[in-house]
């Protein structure tokens, strides 16, 4: 689905991804430690910064100088780090906000309450007074609207209750299981690698190991987020 070959990538003359590849896969987990380039790798793929050298290919063509609105509309979605939402507006707002416009927008903005019934159940409380957790799930469920081939997410289940850590991965295992793929980053190793088909690990902007997230060890991944 989605392919990144050799990318280098940074912000100005800071590069920060150094011949960074990423195989295909159903979900597709990216580990690393604070500040290894986790991020910069998802906002490359989305469109928001170009790399200086590399290939992103998307359904077996060449997407490096698409803009992010026209992958959205190919098929991609993705969910920044920190729970973002328009915290001025009600969570049912936030889901009408993209739905609008869209054909059957009311049925997928309520396929959404169903998938999240705490999202339901504060349809109309503004989305700056949700949990954490919740906003994280309103994020998602924005992500979903447009109904996307491939959903990439961010630290999804970062600083966020165990309760909900637990309902937001059994949401992306059931997603993965209906045919979305995933791009995961992940600080968690024990989900990520049992979520994933395939994993890459980080380490200040190089990969450091990649493999089949149900053949890995969590102490060898933990040694190449380490170098
Ligand atoms: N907008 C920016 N401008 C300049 N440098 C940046 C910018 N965003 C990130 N960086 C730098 O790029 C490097 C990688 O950051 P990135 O956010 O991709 O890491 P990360 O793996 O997502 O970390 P975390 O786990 O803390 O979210 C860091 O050294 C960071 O300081
Ligand atoms: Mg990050």
């Amino acid at each position: 689905m989605l392919e990144l070959t050799d990318i280098e990538a940074g912000y100005g003359r800071t590069r920060v991804l150094h011949g960074v590849t990423v195989p295909s896969g159903k979900v597709v987990a990216v580990l690393g430690h604070n500040g290894a380039g986790k991020s910069t790798l998802l906002r490359l793929a989305i469109g928001l910064i170009k790399p200086s050298k590399g290939r992103v290919l998307f359904d077996g063509e060449d997407i490096t100088s698409l803009a992010p609105n026209r992958r959205v509309a190919r098929g991609m979605a993705y969910v920044p780090q920190g729970q973002q939402s328009f915290g001025q507006l009600t969570t049912l707002e936030n889901l009408q906000l993209v739905a609008d416009g869209r054909r059957e927008g009311r049925a997928l903005v309520d396929a959404q309450l169903d998938r999240f019934p705490a999202l339901a159940q504060f349809a109309t409380r503004k989305a700056g007074l949700l949990s954490g957790g919740q906003r994280q799930q309103l994020a998602i469920a924005r992500a979903l609207i447009t109904e996307p081939k491939l959903l990439i997410l961010d630290e999804p289940t970062e600083g966020i209750q165990p309760t909900i850590v637990a309902e937001i991965e059994q949401t992306i295992m059931q997603l993965a299981a209906g045919g979305m793929h995933v791009l995961l980053v992940e600080q968690h190793i024990g989900f990520a690698l049992q979520a994933a088909e395939r994993y890459v690990v980080l380490a200040s902007g190089h990969v450091t190991q990649t493999g089949e997230g149900g053949k890995a060890a969590t102490s060898t991944v933990r040694a190449a987020m380490a170098i």
